[in-house]
Formats: C-alpha cells, structure tokens, sequence
C-alpha cells in the first residue's frame, strides 16, 4: 500500500463532493475518467450488469464513501465504504481520528487459507478410512492441485488435509477438510473445484459415499487482527475508558447484547465489502460462525485498559476476501475503491476492512456510553433533510443547527427553515 498518503483531512464531511473528490484525487492520482466515474451513479452499465447476474432489469446504487483518518502498521490509508446507513462513514473516520493519536492502528493476518469440506457418508469403517486416507495425504493434495495449476504458481493450492469423524442425527460421517492457499482470490471457486475432484476417489478409498463438496465459510484459519490503543484523554477520561469495558463485557456475556454488538462491528466491514464489491455474505457468515465458536455467541471485538489507564480494543476476526476471480475485477467502481486504498493484496484489504470493523466498533460503545445513538444519528438525519429541502453548501450547517434546536426533526420543519434562510439571502 502507498506510504505518502496523509488520510488526515480535516473537515472533509463539510466538503462538498466535488471538492472531496478533489482532495481524494489529489492524493492517490486518480485520473479525469476515474473522477467521472465516481460522479457516474453506480459506475455499472447495464450490460455489465447484465453479464453479472441473471434477470437483470436494472441497477441499484449506494452512496461511496471514503472514511478518512485511517492509519494502518504506521501507513495512512483513505477506505471506501458504501452503504445506505448514516453515521456509519462518520463514526469510522472519527474513532480512526482518535486512534492515530496513539500508535495508529496495527494490523496483521494469516495466510489465506480457506477449508473445503468433503462429507463422506455410509462410511464402512471409520477407523481404517481414517487410516487409510492419512496415508494418502500427499496423493490427494498433489491431486487437488493438479486441477489449478494457476493458484500453485503463486504460491497457493491445497496445503494439508484434516479428518473429522462426525457424529450425527444421520449416523456417523467422515468429513474430510482440504485446506487451500487461495491467496489472493476469496477462493470460492478454486476450493469447491478441488472439493469436488477429490470426493470420487475419498469415496474409492475408503468405501464411503461422498456427498456434500463445498467450501466453508467459517474460514477460521484465514483471519485478519487489528489493535488499537485509545489514550484515556481522548476518549473522554478513564472513568469513559471504563464503562466502555463494561459495555464490551456486557456483549461478550450476552448473546442478546452480542448480536447488536457485532452488528455494529459488521456495518463497518460490509460497508467496505459492498464497496469491493465482496462476498459479504460470505463475511457475515464467518464472523457470526467465529463469535460462536467457544460454543456460546460472544463479541467478536475485546476491549480493556491497560496500566496507564488507557483503552486497548482488539478485533480478530475470519477474512475471506478476494481481489482476483470475482466481481472486484468486472466492477469499475470496485477497481476504483482497489486504487484509492491502494491495496495489491487481498491480505491488506481484509486488513484495512478489520480496522474499520473496530474503529466502528468503538464509535458504537463510545456513543453508547455517553450521549446516546440517537444524538448523532439525529444530526445526520438533520443534515440530509436540510439538503434535501433544498438548502444550498453555505447554509447548509446554519439549516442543520436550527433543526436540531427546533426538536422538530422533521422534513416539513427543514423545508420551513431552509426557505427562511434563502428568504433572508
Ligand atoms: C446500529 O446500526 C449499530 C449499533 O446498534 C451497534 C451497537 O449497538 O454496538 C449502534
């Protein structure tokens, strides 16, 4: 990723969006086509759409964003997000504000190692398959690799195999985990194609019947881990240090608490997945599958304070994303989000998407903790209903307080006080 980037804009959300094109532009070079694109409404033609999924009549557009602030192993770093939800751009970008204050935010990853399943059923003999199918590792790696001879060229393919007997409502079953170096591919296709070669001769082997062939989702051994440490006067003082502690320890020993928690943590990773056009789908199953892995549905994220009184958050997490094979290369905008963060690897991208996951996380508990949601969520809804009645850049912000002082949140309310500020102009 690029070193020379300074991602600290001050009062970029004030901007108005040719001028926060601009900075962007100004920063990572991005060319008079690609500024078009960015203006262009989704950046997806029909055709290409058409090409992209079936029974397509049209397209949908979310807005794309760039959290700024972001500071990443000592790097600044600019992250698309796109999505519909407010406050979800602003929070990531003001808790990445605070972090940079301490170390930044470090983050690091395993390799990218994806597992496929091979379920073997009917199986005769559970202990000679075991046996015999550990005998035969090597064979059946060298095998599965032979069909992507691609990935393995890059340093990737199948890397080991685990079995695990099973017992079932079904009866007893072998599953057989092949576990693939993908690396810069999510590895969907890669894994399900070695999944599938395999299945015939595990069947031969062992006398079972193979049955399911598919890679899984809980990619536990493919994750990604940020860290932060927020100084105490930042965030408001130690005693704020220590409640969001108590709120973090609130999710992680309530799944009732957990669910929302990790929501919050999710609205921040599949921003960025939906503007890398990401199988975030495929996100979310890992991380709610990896939150539940002790076997009680926990936080993904664990905050404390450390002996200088300051807080320490900690987000790790499964990362199954991909830059090559899949929609991030037929979708403009996609190719676009891959040159303003600047990432060559998938590695980097489910590193930057962890980052935000925390900086989100803690834009949550911090709000939580003190004000309230609603506060700034009412804000934002405040500055889209004055723009929306028509308030023009320059008053915009007078428009926003007197709407939020009015109490009277309300579209009506902003067209009244937008037409008494063009009044008075
Ligand atoms: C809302 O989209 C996300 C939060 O509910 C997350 C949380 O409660 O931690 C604010």
């Amino acid at each position: 990723m690029s070193s020379e980037r300074s991602s600290r804009i001050s009062g970029f959300y004030k901007m108005p969006v040719e001028e926060r094109v601009k900075a962007i532009s100004d920063q990572v070079g991005l060319t008079p086509e690609e500024q078009k694109l960015l203006k262009s409404g989704g950046g997806l033609s029909l055709e290409a759409a058409d090409h992209m999924t079936e029974n397509v009549v049209g397209t949908i557009a979310y807005p794309f964003s760039v959290a700024v602030n972001f500071k990443l192993n000592g790097r600044d770093v600019f992250i698309p997000m796109a999505g519909e939800e407010p406050s979800v751009v602003a929070a990531a970008s003001n808790m990445a504000r605070i972090m940079r204050n301490g170390p930044g935010i470090n983050v690091i990853s395993t390799p990218p190692v994806m597992i496929g399943q091979i379920q073997l059923t009917d199986v005769p003999d559970m202990k000679k398959a075991v046996r015999v199918l550990k005998e035969k590792k090597q064979q059946l790696i060298e095998m599965a690799n032979e069909v992507d001879p691609v990935l393995v060229k890059f340093g990737g393919g199948a890397k080991d195999m685990e079995l695990r007997p099973l017992e079932t409502s079904a009866g007893p079953m072998l599953v057989v985990h092949l576990l693939v170096d993908c690396r810069d591919a999510m590895g969907a296709n890669a894994v399900n194609t070695m999944a599938e070669t395999l299945a015939p001769m595990l069947g031969e082997l062992t006398g079972a019947k193979p049955l399911l062939r598919i890679i899984s989702n809980l990619a536990d051994r493919r994750t990604c881990r940020a860290e932060a440490v927020v100084k105490k006067e930042d965030i408001g003082g130690e005693d704020k240090v220590d409640r969001i502690v108590q709120a973090w320890a609130f999710a992680d020993a309530d799944p009732y608490r957990a669910a929302t928690h990790n929501k919050g943590i999710m609205n921040g990773i599949v921003a960025v997945a939906l503007a890398f056009a990401q199988d975030h789908r495929a996100l979310e199953a890992g991380a709610h599958s990896y939150a539940a892995r002790t076997g009680r549905y926990r936080s993904l994220s664990r905050w404390s304070k450390n002996g200088d009184g300051d807080l320490v958050g900690v987000l790790e997490m499964p990362m199954a994303v991909g830059l090559v094979g899949g929609a991030t290369r037929s979708h403009p905008m996609a190719q676009l989000a891959v040159k303003i963060l600047g990432c060559t690897k998938a590695q980097e991208l489910g590193e930057a998407m962890t980052a935000v996951g925390l900086a989100q996380n803690l834009g949550a508990l911090r709000a939580l903790t003190q004000e309230g949601i609603q506060h700034g969520h009412m804000r934002l809804h405040a500055r889209n209903l004055v723009v929306m009645a028509g308030a023009t850049s320059d008053m915009v912000e007078e428009a926003v307080k007197q709407l939020a002082e009015s109490g009277q949140i309300r579209f009506n309310k902003a067209q009244e006080i937008v037409a008494k500020l063009k009044g008075q102009a």
